[in-house]
């Protein structure tokens, strides 16, 4: 995949985004929103995990590198994760992440951390609309990185773990 899609190349630039979304709350946010209709920019490829804890910073490098151009993690509020520590995990890895991250030229915005609750439709339709924007901003992410690929095939994290979907 890369950063122009199915644009041409004179197309105005359209972010990518990889959503990691726990599958208790935030992801039953997006669904709200999705059953309310409510408009918001599709440029988030939704990727469900059962808890932001499990979301391997490994798994946010390989979405970095199969062409999205920003990353974003939804989970539980805190004192609400089904895995009691598993949001304060993923809070804490983020920190951790957008230091390395800078070390691969990538800037801290494009890897977003927040909290949406199974109720929030609208909180998660404002977060991908700030972050698209954001991103929208930044412009394509593999213009301005030093992240190269690893990984010895298209879904296949340098760990050897599979990450899908691709985006
Ligand atoms: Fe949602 Fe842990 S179960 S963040």
């Amino acid at each position: 995949m890369t950063n122009t899609g199915e644009n041409s190349p004179n197309a105005p630039f359209e972010p990518k985004i990889a959503g990691f979304l726990c599958n208790w709350c935030s992801y039953a946010g997006a669904d709200k929103a999705g059953a309310a209709q409510m408009a918001y920019p599709p440029n988030v490829k939704v990727i469900r995990v059962m808890c932001s804890g499990r979301v391997d910073p490994q798994f946010v490098l390989e979405a970095y590198r199969q062409g999205a151009d920003g990353v974003l993690i939804l989970a539980c509020h805190p004192g609400d994760c089904h895995y009691k520590e598993g949001n304060y995990r993923g809070a804490q890895r983020h920190r951790l992440l957008v230091s390395l991250l800078r070390q691969f030229g990538i800037e801290e915005a494009r890897c977003r951390f927040d909290y949406v609750s199974a109720g929030e439709a609208e909180k998660f339709a404002s977060v991908v609309t700030e972050m698209t924007e954001t991103i929208r901003s930044l412009g394509p992410l593999h213009n301005s990185t030093n992240l190269g690929r690893t990984g010895s095939g298209d879904n296949q994290c340098s760990n050897g773990k599979i990450l899908t979907p691709s985006i």
